[in-house]
């Protein structure tokens, strides 16, 4: 990474679709930046479940990454519902998600869990009413992020 990046994007509320172009967009900006492809790949699960929690959830939002020598900063945030039990939605399998994501193939309830699985820090702001924050850093390999 010759210098840091900031990249933003912006996310419909129940559009399944246009769902996921914001994560396959920057997964292929990451993968022309050469980043490992241990990083690409975790950054394109939690971008992926984070933007269709966007969708589904949280009524449309924002995604931001910012990348620098050492690590990738992955946020999404929204003015949706929030999260009234945080721990609790971190649980696998739970899900609040409506019939009709269901029949889209969604709430299985594995989308925080994977992304908490596949980050090194895991940080969610919510509040009820207000919306959600979820911030997310990738730490890059040792021997990567010094060209
Ligand atoms: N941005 C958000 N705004 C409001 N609630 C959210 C948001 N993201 C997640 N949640 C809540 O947390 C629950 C668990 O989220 P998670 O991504 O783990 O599962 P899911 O989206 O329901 O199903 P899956 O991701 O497997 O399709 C959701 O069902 C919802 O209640
Ligand atoms: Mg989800």
């Amino acid at each position: 990474m010759p210098e840091p990046l900031d990249l933003e994007y912006d996310v419909a509320a129940d559009d399944y679709q246009t769902a996921g172009e914001a994560s396959n967009n920057l997964k292929e900006t990451l993968k022309m930046l050469g980043l490992p492809s241990s990083v690409i790949r975790r950054a394109a699960i939690i971008t992926y479940e984070a933007e269709m929690n966007l969708v589904i959830h949280g009524g449309g939002g924002r995604i931001i990454a910012n990348i620098d020598e050492e690590k990738i900063e992955i946020k999404t945030i929204d003015k949706g519902p929030g999260i009234p039990d945080i721990a609790l939605a971190v649980q696998e399998g739970y899900t609040t998600a409506s019939d009709h994501a269901r029949e889209m193939g969604f709430g299985a309830g594995m989308g925080l869990p994977n992304i908490k699985r596949n980050a090194d820090t895991f940080e969610i702001e919510t509040e009820v009413g207000k919306g959600t924050t979820l911030r997310t850093v990738i730490v890059f390999p040792p021997d990567t992020g010094k060209e």
